[in-house]
């Protein structure tokens, strides 16, 4: 399958989306199928224990990207531009081709008509490209804090300008983080390309999630729209509990 079969599969169906930042992880999300495996600099966070994102690195990035597509077969793989690596055009071809070098089939970048010049020049150098609006973790120390979107006329208004300006530019799907699930609706059927939601209700054409927060791998921050459909962080803990009481049992030579 070719990386336009996938997109094009994309639209077929409600996008199954979640992300990974390793190899194993990759390979087990991509053998349950998932749709598309974002390499998020949500890694910056649930990877390495940074508050947010704005610290993650383009080499960061394309070392995850790198260790992802070994894992990751039939799944769409897309990574994450991070924080100041399209702050001109010409950076932001330049490091989505690093991206792409590493293994990614498309990126993704925050924010619409803000950025809208930087992801024309992305699609004209031949990558595909995922819009990501509402909530943007990357302008976080500029809104002071997380915050939903599209809770005014104006700002629902803005973001559905947004999201037309990106269709319109031509990028395959688009993120809706933290929005109005009404205003998410509203982007979604306005569009023709596929919305991702996050923190946005059930109205969009798919969903996307943080694998740790649908793991239950990082127990110390979760969103409130995070909904774990396992324990990993117990189970981990559990687990080195019991390796330590068998290490340290008296007599004991061998771990049972
Ligand atoms: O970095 C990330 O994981 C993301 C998702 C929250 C969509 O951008």
């Amino acid at each position: 399958m070719t990386t336009q079969d996938r997109i094009a599969k994309l639209r077929q169906n409600r996008v199954v989306a979640l992300t990974a930042y390793d190899y194993p992880t990759a390979r087990i999300l991509d053998e349950a199928g998932i749709d598309l495996i974002l390499v998020g600099d949500s890694l910056g966070m649930v990877f390495a224990g940074n508050p947010d994102t704005t610290s993650v690195t383009m080499d960061q990035m394309i070392y995850h990207t790198t260790v992802v597509r070994r894992g990751v077969r039939q799944a769409l793989l897309v990574s994450d531009l991070p924080y100041h690596s399209y702050d001109s055009t010409r950076e932001a071809v330049t490091n989505a081709q690093r991206l792409v070098n590493a293994g990614a089939e498309a990126v993704k970048l925050e924010g619409g008509l803000a950025v809208i010049e930087k992801v024309r020049a992305v699609l004209a150098s031949g990558i595909q490209v995922a819009g990501h609006i509402g909530m943007l973790p990357q302008s976080l120390h500029r809104e002071g804090s997380y915050k939903k979107k599209g809770k005014t006329d104006q700002e629902a208004a803005m973001l559905l300008e947004d999201a037309r300006v990106l269709e319109e530019a031509g990028v395959f799907a688009i993120v809706l983080e933290s929005i109005v699930p009404e205003v998410a609706s509203e982007i979604t059927r306005a569009l023709n390309i596929p919305t991702i939601g996050i923190g946005a209700g059930s109205g969009c054409t798919g969903e996307i999630a943080v694998v740790h927060d649908l793991a239950g791998f990082y127990p110390w921050f979760k969103p409130p729209f995070a909904k774990p459909r396992a324990c990993f962080a117990d189970d981990l803990h559990r687990a080195a509990l019991a390796y330590a009481a068998a290490v340290r049992a008296p007599g004991e030579t061998t771990v049972p």
